[in-house]
């Protein structure tokens, strides 16, 4: 009798922690992105728009495309499969529109300074974290259009979508923290402020990367 009670209420609290966790990210990439947003004030200047674009497409834009699939927290949970991968890639193009956009801008903006371009490790990590989802979201084409991908079964191509769109965010992520360690960061904020913010993209990139592989190995663990 006990044993039952114990196996009952085991699935229903890892049910629990996963929608506590899918809503913790909502609230984490909605309050983030407004902080820097309030933070960057875009418009103010050709660098104001880089952190608010990059927030908005990393914080933002690619963690709610990912927090689509969340079987505990996604927004449209009732809406078909194939519903919740149009609305993953209409995300998905809003973050890479956005993201070359957060680029041009402090691009320009260091051109109109005379500072040479890519010299800190945010910069490299950031130009490659650009072009990295640039690729990634044509090479999702075939998800789409599975004709462009001829010998490719859609469960493998959608296996390695996943884990390159994991890459991807996790990248996302670090080339947002190492944004938060640039002189115009931690010269705006106080040290609690840094930390706390330093933790939305952390803990986002954690619950992130669970939800996936969690879905995959669930998967993985039907086929077999
Ligand atoms: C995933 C998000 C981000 C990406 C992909 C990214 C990308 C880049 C790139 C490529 C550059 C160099 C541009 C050049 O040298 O011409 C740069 C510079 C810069 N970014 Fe970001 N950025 C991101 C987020 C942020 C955030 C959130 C902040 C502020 C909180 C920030 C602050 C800066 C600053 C101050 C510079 C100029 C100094 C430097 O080159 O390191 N970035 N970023």
């Amino acid at each position: 009798m006990v044993h039952k009670k114990e196996s009952e209420s085991e699935p229903r609290f890892y049910g629990l922690t996963r929608t506590a966790s899918a809503v913790l990210t909502h609230l984490i990439s909605f309050s983030f992105t407004v902080f820097i947003t309030l933070l960057s004030r875009p418009g103010t200047s050709w660098f104001s728009w880089h952190p608010f674009l990059m927030t908005l497409a990393f914080g933002f834009l690619m963690t709610e495309a990912i927090l689509v699939f969340s079987p505990h927290g996604s927004f449209i949970k009732k809406l078909s499969h194939k519903t919740k991968g149009r609305v993953h890639w209409i995300l998905q193009c809003l973050c890479v529109f956005c993201a070359v956009l957060g680029l041009a801008a402090i691009f320009y903006n260091k051109h109109l300074n005379g500072k040479a371009h890519f010299t800190t490790g945010h910069g490299v990590l950031g130009l490659l974290t650009v072009c990295v989802v640039a690729a990634q979201s044509l090479a999702a084409a075939p998800l789409i259009y599975h004709s462009l991908a001829k010998g490719w079964s859609l469960a493998k191509l959608k296996r390695y979508h996943a884990a390159s769109g994991l890459i991807t965010y996790l990248l996302g992520s670090c080339s947002l923290l190492l944004g938060l360690c640039s002189a115009w960061f931690t010269e705006s904020v106080g040290e609690y402020t840094w930390y706390l913010s330093a933790l939305c993209p952390a803990l986002g990139t954690l619950i992130i990367m669970n939800q996936v592989s969690s879905a995959y190995i669930a998967k993985k663990r039907l086929q077999s």
